[in-house]
């Protein structure tokens, strides 16, 4: 009898892939980057060392990021305009780098970079400082360029993540982007004490949430099996829910080679509808309840056409089941972080799909998991 020891099995602590490997951290990712960071009342970000008269002075903000970095940056935009009422612009690092970006004294610029070592990110930091902006990194690697090079850091606290397609990165970067976007709020006194009370107890509650969410895997797993020989999918969803989109598209695009569009709902019928066929799986997410109504006659839309559609909304919502062919639940949270839970399902979705087409998961073919050249 021989015991036989694999070290990369070892690694990934019992699961097949690090993907899920991963996926499931994400419950522990998500409550090691609030940790410490959350008073009752208030954000402590100590990293940051920004005073309030140089946050008054503040007339711009750029999140400048690449990949599902980027996608986290369009969640942080929203945020920050709507808590610290400032102009947020978000701009891949290769377009920011080049483009002689309007950016003074007056710019607060966030990188956003799992590695920090993202060569057009490091390159936009760089051009960024030398215009004289601000520069806050939200990255997850102690001691890597961009950390060392930006004026401020907010860890995300994900631990290492070796799947090229990332998961609890991102996760971790929207709680970043709401981190950030609640302690420029408190500052600079643009959010209601009670409001940011409400944000905080609820960002408390995400880990458990993420966990919960997790949870139902199975059933995503065997849902997924009908996905094997599609050929385009489309992820459609307003406000927030269009940028989880496209992180949804994107990583069903990675990972299982199906092609994936993402849309703004009510962008749909400006062109793309036409594409929208029988049978075309179409998931649709519904949690962001001020456009609610909207959204709804876009899928209304769709489902005219034959598309399969797949919906994603709050457990207490039992109105969506009406007009669409499946529902994904995940728990009920404030609009701001819903992003967080709703990316969950969509993660499994591509990790099951790719399984099922006998893809690579963990290695998709001509991705690498840090781009350090341009
Ligand atoms: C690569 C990876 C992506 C990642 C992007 C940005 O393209 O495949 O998953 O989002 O780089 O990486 P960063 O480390 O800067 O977040």
């Amino acid at each position: 009898y021989e015991v036989k020891w694999d070290a990369v099995a070892a690694e990934k602590g019992g699961y097949d892939h690090f993907m899920l490997k991963e996926i499931h951290e994400q419950p522990r990712a998500l409550r090691d980057t609030l940790i410490s960071r959350l008073e009752d009342d208030k954000v402590v970000l100590q990293e940051v060392d920004l005073t309030a008269e140089q946050l008054q002075n503040f007339r711009k903000v750029f999140i400048v990021a690449c990949g599902t970095a980027w996608h986290a940056g369009l969640v942080g935009k929203t945020l920050i305009e709507r808590w610290v009422r400032l102009p947020v612009e978000v701009d891949i690092a290769s377009e920011f780098r080049y483009r002689a970006p309007l950016v003074d004294e007056h710019t607060l610029v966030v990188v956003v970079s799992q590695s920090g070592e993202t060569a057009d990110t490091l390159a936009a930091l760089r051009e960024a400082k030398r215009n004289g902006a601000r520069v806050v990194a939200v990255t997850n690697v102690v001691g890597s360029s961009v950390a060392r090079e930006a004026h401020d850091v907010i860890y995300t606290w994900a631990g290492p993540e070796i799947a090229v397609a990332s998961t609890k990165a991102y996760t971790t970067q929207l709680e970043g982007m709401v981190l950030l976007g609640l302690y420029l709020a408190q500052i600079r006194g643009t959010l209601a004490p009670e409001k940011i009370k409400e944000v905080i107890a609820a960002l408390k509650r995400i880990p458990a949430q993420a966990q919960e969410v997790i949870d139902e895997a199975e059933h995503i797993r065997d849902f997924a099996e009908s996905f094997v020989d599609v050929e385009d999918t489309f992820f459609i969803g307003r406000s927030l829910d269009w940028n989880v989109a496209m992180e949804g598209a994107l990583k069903l695009k990675e990972i299982s080679y199906i092609h994936a569009e993402a849309y703004a709902a009510g962008e749909l019928k400006h062109g793309t509808l036409a594409l929208i066929t029988e049978k075309t799986p179409v998931i649709a997410l519904a949690t962001q309840m001020d456009v609610y109504e909207k959204t709804l006659s876009n899928i209304i839309e769709v489902r005219a056409r034959d598309a399969r559609v797949i919906g994603v909304t709050f457990k207490g919502n039992k109105d969506l089941v009406k007009s669409v062919d499946h529902v994904i639940y995940i728990p009920e949270t404030i609009a701001e972080l819903a992003p967080i839970l709703t990316v969950i399902p969509l993660q499994l979705l591509s990790y099951y799909v790719s399984v099922a087409r006998g893809c690579d998961v963990d290695k998709p073919r001509n991705l690498a998991k840090s781009v350090t050249v341009e």
